[in-house]
Parts: structure tokens; C-alpha cells; sequence
């Protein structure tokens, strides 16, 4: 028998499948995540973590936890976990891969419409009063269709995005790893990024690159706040130099109610859903359980970081 901390509680049934094993489970009940004390606190003695990207998994906690076999993290993502450390260790890191890539380029490709076509401002309108009449001149948006978009990332997500791209008609360019992103962001009406988080894409999208983009173009960002430079970005668009943002992902997250990015003109910002739909995220923990359950076991896992 194993003691399992799982650092929330997550749709479907998973301490029941875990106990079913013979297990002993812990769920963190509150709607926060656990403060770093009280993540190590919890954690004492566990063989097994089911985790999210709240929290961050490094050297300090893995040498705190001896006994830890395996860390299963609720996401595809694992940049809040340092796997170097973690392979030091000995301790397997799973992640949830594929189930929530259509869910992502679903919500990547809702927000790239509802930026383009000013939904959430002309909602606004409609429930403040301010729809008179139908207007020639107003609410007018982005052409979607035929447009040209820059799918950042030639991962999973990114290729799924791509394929939406396609379905609109739309002259489509995916940038791989050591492509010339300052060639290929001035022809993109649209860009939209699908790059997981590491030291060479933490502020990808800087000054520069902002300013190399069409006035008229728009940044969808689903993968991770920091790719952006959120300072750079908030100059952009209080500037001009873009027609406007879409982040499911902010630096940091959530952001405080008074930072100057969300006075930003033209920005949309939602609460990191990209994988927040009732299929990718039962999906998701049923992954989470099955990599939890084989670390224990000291089986090879189904899903590893890497
Ligand atoms: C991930 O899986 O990495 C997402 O950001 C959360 O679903």
C-alpha cells in the first residue's frame, strides 16, 4: 500500500480508482492550491503525486519527499516540474497528452474569432443598451477567412489549430524550432502560439517581435503566459503596433485585478480553459490515475513527460 497526495480534487472518479489498488489517498480540499508548506507538509511520506501546474515540483521538494516514486501531473504541460531533478531521483513524471489537444485548438480558435469579430465588446453593447440599430459602420471586425495565420508550435496543438486554419481557407504557416519567427511574423494577420514553456521560449514574443507584426494583426496566446513578454505586449497595444490580443495564459496567472496589461485596449483575457471541457479534462484525470498508478507499482508509466 501506497500513501498518494493528489493536490486537488479533479472530475471524475480517481480516489476511488486509486484506492480500489489498495492505496491510500489524500485529496487537498480546498478550492486554492496548497500553500508550498502545506504542500510539503501533506506530501510527507507519499509515494505518489497527482499534481497541477500550481505547483511547482523542484529539487528542494523532491529531496523533502525520499520516498517519492512518482509525480503524475494533471496536464500536458510539465514546466512547472524540473524533470532533470526529478530523473536525478529516480522519480518517473507523467503528463496527459493528446486528450485535451482538440479542446485547446477549439478554445485557441474560439478566441482568435472572438478578437477578430470584437464579440465580447459588441455583447456588451447589446446588454449595456447601446444597440440602437443595425449599423454600417459599427462592430466592424477582422476578416477571418482567406486570412493568413502563423500557428507558432508544431506540436499536437499546434498542428490541430493548423488544421482549423485550413477549414477557413486560410494561408497557414507553421513555425517549427529554428525557424525564422522575424521573417515570418509580418505576413500573419493572425498568430497564435503552441509552444510548451522552457528556457528558449520564455519571452519568444518580445518587443520585436510585437513590432514586426501587422497593426492590423492579432495574438492568440493558449500555450504559456511567460512565452510573452506581458509588459512588451501591454506596450503594443496601448501603441498600435497590433490590432489586438487573446490570452488564455497570462504571466502571472492569474493577473492582479490592477495590473496595466488588463486596461489594455483590445485585449481578451479568460482564466486558462484551454482544457476545460467535460471530455479533455475526465480524459485527463483518467491519464493522470493511470501514470499515478503504474509509478507506484514501479512499472513503467504510460505517459511521461519526456
Ligand atoms: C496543460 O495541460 O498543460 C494545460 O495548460 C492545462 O490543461
Amino acid at each position: 500500500m501506497a500513501r498518494i497526495f493528489i493536490t486537488r480534487r479533479l472530475p471524475g472518479d480517481p480516489v476511488e480508482r486509486i484506492a480500489r489498488e489498495g492505496h491510500e489517498v489524500d485529496v487537498w480540499e480546498g478550492s486554492m492550491p496548497p500553500s508550498r508548506e502545506e504542500l510539503l507538509a501533506r506530501a510527507d511520506g507519499a509515494e505518489g503525486l497527482i499534481t497541477l501546474l500550481t505547483e511547482r515540483i523542484d529539487a528542494e521538494l523532491l529531496d523533502a519527499l525520499p520516498g517519492l516514486k512518482v509525480v503524475s501531473n494533471y496536464a500536458v504541460g510539465s514546466d512547472n516540474i524540473d524533470l532533470d531533478a526529478a530523473d536525478q531521483r529516480g522519480v518517473a513524471v507523467g503528463v496527459t497528452p493528446d486528450v485535451l489537444t482538440e479542446a485547446t485548438a477549439d478554445l485557441a480558435w474560439a478566441l482568435l474569432m472572438a478578437a477578430a469579430r470584437g464579440i465580447v465588446p459588441a455583447a456588451a453593447d447589446v446588454r449595456a443598451g447601446r444597440w440602437h440599430t443595425w449599423e454600417p459602420q459599427g462592430w466592424i471586425g477582422h476578416d477571418v477567412y482567406g486570412a493568413s495565420l502563423l500557428v507558432v508550435g508544431a506540436g499536437r496543438i499546434g498542428q490541430a489549430v493548423a488544421k482549423r486554419g485550413s477549414g477557413f481557407a486560410m494561408r497557414v504557416s507553421v513555425a517549427d524550432v529554428g525557424d525564422d519567427l522575424m521573417a515570418m511574423l509580418p505576413e500573419a494577420d493572425f498568430v497564435s502560439l503552441h509552444v510548451p514553456l522552457t528556457d528558449s521560449t520564455r519571452g519568444l514574443i518580445g518587443r520585436e517581435q510585437l513590432q514586426a507584426m501587422k497593426p492590423t494583426a492579432i495574438l492568440v496566446n493558449t500555450a504559456r503566459g511567460p512565452v510573452v513578454d506581458r509588459h512588451a505586449l501591454g506596450e503594443a497595444l496601448h501603441g498600435g503596433w497590433m490590432a489586438g490580443a487573446a490570452l488564455d495564459v497570462t504571466d502571472p496567472e492569474p493577473l492582479p485585478a490592477d495590473d496595466p496589461l488588463l486596461q489594455a485596449p483590445n485585449l481578451l483575457v479568460v482564466p486558462h480553459i484551454g482544457s476545460a471541457t467535460q471530455g479533455a479534462r475526465a480524459a485527463m484525470t483518467d491519464r493522470a490515475v493511470r501514470n499515478l498508478l503504474a509509478g507506484v507499482a514501479g512499472e513503467p508509466i504510460p505517459f511521461p513527460a519526456r
